[in-house]
């Protein structure tokens, strides 16, 4: 039981501040952990990571260990991590292969989709402590997915995936259809890292066009570009600040979504081109069209943040996934995506990409990380208790489907994130 009632959670969330408990406070957390990831859609991974029968994956949901698997008929499986004998974890391996998968402790063995298979000296239990699905490993009440992404939800009652996503799956297929087959994979590894703060820290993060221009200065260079950032594009690199000295991300809008989800106006309007960009651009033409490979290319958006915990780096050709550990401790996994039926050297200078921007030992997350324990270890001050968010407040545009749009580095996607918070605890 949380110390705070629904209405005191609720009241941390204010118009354009919120209270530094939201991000400090063990009791916030673990009411979270219920009432936020226990009531929501939560991305638990990619169908690529489990391509053929009987692999799975081992991650967690709302703090739960629970695993993704393949089924001998080839649906997906959300099933939680555990034994139904004594409880033990059963699946220790981020990723394999079985048809049974056994836990240690006592030899118990359960089908890939959860089901009790068998239990060793079976005649000596009661043989009704042995039915339904709590003697095996439980599934997560509700699995769906949307071009591969798969997410789950721990609340029967959840709303329908798609609803949920709204419009702002337009940022997942911006992702996607950069594959001439329509397909990204998971298959060039994953950086993995933690930092000492909370995990809305990273999630503002996503949201926020306002601080590159102090945080990541190191990366920009004398003549005020910045490192090369993307091959076969005109001088290599961006320009990080314009004539009047404002820099060139602080200028691009935001979106809010209703359901707490945000994107990022584009940052590249260029199409690259050039030797293997055009034999590319080819592919694509004949997948998507002249018009739509044009659109794909130029970058509608530079990135797709879903509530709660989900973020598609689509300039960056990646996946972020921020994982909840305790109210001060974060862990971060970044998935490089290659693009099916793409040049490999194409995929291949994504990845390399990807390692300059977002790996562990980045120009550009590595700032972001000491911002995050920056904030954490400054808001243990109580010199006051409210941390603002309140840049753009009243000057956003409405837009179709509950969509609000804030022009210039505008903080409306993380009052999308906050709002979709207050609401749920509230609840
Ligand atoms: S705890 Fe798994 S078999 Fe006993
Ligand atoms: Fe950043």
């Amino acid at each position: 039981m949380s110390k705070y009632s629904s209405a005191e959670l609720a009241q941390m969330v204010q118009e354009d501040r919120v209270h530094r408990a939201y991000y400090t406070d063990p009791d916030v957390f673990e009411a979270e952990m219920t009432k936020v990831f226990g009531k929501v859609w939560v991305y638990v991974g990619h169908d690529s990571l489990v391509p053929r029968k009987g692999d799975y994956y081992s991650t967690t949901l709302a703090g739960q260990p629970v695993v993704l698997t393949r089924g001998e008929e080839g649906a997906l499986h959300v099933i939680h991590n555990r034994c139904g004998h004594r409880g033990a974890k059963v699946v220790n391996q981020e990723r394999g292969n079985a048809r049974i998968l056994t836990c240690m402790y006592h030899g118990w063995g359960f089908r890939v989709n959860g089901e009790l298979a068998g239990v060793p000296m079976r005649a000596e239990f009661p043989q009704e402590a042995l039915q339904g699905p709590q003697a095996g490993m439980v599934p997560v009440p509700r699995v769906d997915t949307y071009r591969g992404f798969v997410f789950a939800s721990l609340d029967p009652d959840v709303m329908p995936l798609m609803d949920f996503l709204g419009s702002a799956k337009e940022g997942i297929d911006e992702l996607v259809d950069r594959s001439p087959m329509g397909a990204i994979e998971f298959s060039a590894g994953c950086h993995r890292y933690r930092f000492r703060g909370n995990w809305k820290l990273q999630m503002d993060n996503m949201a926020d066009t306002y601080h590159p221009a102090a945080c990541h200065i190191s990366t920009v260079g004398p003549d005020g570009r910045q490192f090369q950032r993307r091959a076969g594009k005109e001088g290599g690199s961006a320009m990080f600040f314009t004539s009047n000295g404002e820099s060139v991300v602080s200028q691009l809008g935001v979106r809010g979504f209703a359901q707490g989800h945000s994107s990022e106006q584009s940052l590249f309007d260029k199409v690259q081109s050039g030797g293997v960009f055009d034999e590319y651009r080819t592919l694509l033409v004949q997948a998507h069209g002249e018009e739509r490979t044009t659109e794909i290319l130029k970058n509608v958006r530079h990135s797709l943040t879903l509530f709660p915990t989900l973020d598609i780096l689509i300039a960056q050709t990646s996946v972020r996934v921020v994982k909840p550990i305790s109210v001060d401790l974060t862990e971060v996994e970044v998935w490089p995506v290659r693009l099916a039926g793409a040049p490999a050297a194409i995929s291949d200078d994504l990845v390399r990409y990807v390692n300059i921007t977002h790996s562990a030992s980045s120009f550009i997350q590595s700032d972001d990380l000491e911002a995050f324990e920056r904030c954490q270890e400054g808001m243990r001050s109580q010199g006051t208790d409210w941390i603002l968010v309140a840049r753009g407040l009243g000057t956003d545009v409405q837009e179709a489907d509950g969509v609000l749009f804030g022009p210039r580095s505008s903080e409306v996607g993380q009052r999308a994130k906050h709002y979709a918070w207050r609401a749920l605890m509230a609840a």
